[in-house]
C-alpha cells in the first residue's frame, strides 16, 4: 500500500487506506453514538465509547506492523543492493570495460549472475559460448573470452531493436572479435517429438561443440516455458561437461524447465544458486 507523498515526508506510518479506514469507523462509531443517545439516553453511549477505543488501538497496532513490515523490507534491499554493488565491483574488475556497461537488473541479467559467469568462463576456458538472448551478460562473457584470448559468443535475438543495441555496444566496446548477435525470431519448430516454439537457429550456422550455454530468453512474456526449447532443441551440440546457466531460477517456471532438463539427460547434475534473481546450472556428465 502505497502512502500519500506528504505523508512519506513527514514519515508517519499510515497509510491512505488505514486513514481512510479509521475517518469511516469514527463516523460509524458517531452516527452508532447519536442513534443509541436518541433511543436510550447517557447509558446508551457506552457501547459506542467501547467500540470507538477498541478501533483505536486495532489502528495504533496496524501501524507499528506496518512500520515494522516497511523496515524490514527496506533492510532487505539495503542488503541485495550492497550485496549487487559487491558482484559488479568483482565483473568491472575482472572485465575491465573500455566504456560504461549497461544497465544490470530488471530485464537484464543482475551483477550477481553475471560474477558467477566471469568465474566459471575465467575459469573453465570455453571455445563456443551460446546465449538465449543478448544485452549486458553478452559484453560481459566477450570480455571474459578477449581476456583468455580466445573464443566467441554467440547470442540468439529475437527481437531486431534489441539486436541492433546490442551489436552497437558491441562496436563500442571493440569487441567484434569475441561477440556476435544472431538475428533469430521465434518460431514453431519439432524436438523431442513434440512443436515448440523458440529461436530459429536454421541461418545461424551452429555447429558443436558448445561448451557453455546461458538461457536469459526468450522473455516469459512470450509465453509459458518459454525457455524450455534450449535444452531439447541445442543438446545434441553441447560438448561433455558442459555447462548450461539458467537465469530467474527462482520464478516456478524456471524451477519447472530446470527439472525437465534434468530428466533429459541422464547423470546430468542440477544446482540451484541463490542469487537475487536465481538461477540454475546444469552440468552435463563428461562421458557422454
Ligand atoms: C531477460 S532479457 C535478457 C537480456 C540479456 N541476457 C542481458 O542480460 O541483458 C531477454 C530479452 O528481453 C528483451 N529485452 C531486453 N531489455 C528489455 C526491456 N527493457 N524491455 C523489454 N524487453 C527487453 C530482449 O529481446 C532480450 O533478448
Amino acid at each position: 500500500m502505497r502512502s500519500a507523498p506528504w505523508l512519506v515526508h513527514m514519515r508517519l506510518p499510515f497509510s491512505i487506506r488505514q486513514i481512510v479506514t479509521v475517518v469511516g469507523a469514527a463516523v460509524a462509531v458517531l452516527a452508532c453514538g447519536l442513534a443509541a443517545h436518541a433511543l436510550w439516553g447517557t447509558a446508551g453511549l457506552a457501547a459506542p465509547i467501547a467500540l470507538s477505543v477498541l478501533a483505536v488501538l486495532l489502528f495504533v497496532l496496524e501501524s507499528r506492523d506496518h512500520q515494522h513490515r516497511l523496515f524490514l523490507r527496506t533492510l532487505q534491499e539495503q542488503r541485495s543492493m550492497y550485496t549487487q554493488l559487491e558482484a559488479l565491483q568483482h565483473v568491472i574488475r575482472a572485465t575491465e570495460p573500455i566504456a560504461p556497461l549497461p544497465a544490470m537488473r530488471s530485464w537484464a541479467a543482475s551483477p550477481d549472475l553475471l560474477r558467477e559467469l566471469v568465474a566459471r568462463i575465467l575459469a573453465e576456458k570455453p571455445t563456443q559460448v551460446v546465449e538465449a538472448s543478448s544485452g549486458v551478460s553478452t559484453l560481459v562473457i566477450a570480455y571474459c573470452l578477449k581476456r583468455l584470448g580466445r573464443g566467441k559468443v554467440r547470442s540468439l535475438e529475437h527481437d531486431p531493436i534489441y539486436a541492433a543495441r546490442t551489436r552497437q555496444l558491441i562496436t563500442e566496446h571493440g569487441l567484434g572479435a569475441f561477440a556476435e548477435v544472431i538475428d533469430a525470431p521465434l518460431v514453431e519448430q519439432r524436438a523431442d517429438g513434440a512443436m515448440l516454439r523458440w529461436y530459429d537457429c536454421s541461418k545461424a550456422g551452429l555447429a558443436g561443440p558448445i561448451d557453455l550455454l546461458v538461457v536469459d530468453g526468450p522473455p516469459d512474456t512470450t509465453g509459458p516455458q518459454a525457455r524450455y526449447p534450449a535444452l531439447p532443441l541445442l543438446k545434441h551440440l553441447l560438448a561433455p561437461g558442459s555447462l548450461v546457466v539458467l537465469d530467474d531460477g527462482g520464478r516456478d517456471d524456471e524451477r519447472f524447465i530446470a527439472k525437465r532438463w534434468a530428466d533429459l539427460v541422464p547423470g546430468a547434475e542440477l544446482r540451484y544458486l541463490e542469487l537475487e534473481a536465481g538461477a540454475w546450472m546444469l552440468r552435463l556428465p563428461a562421458g557422454r
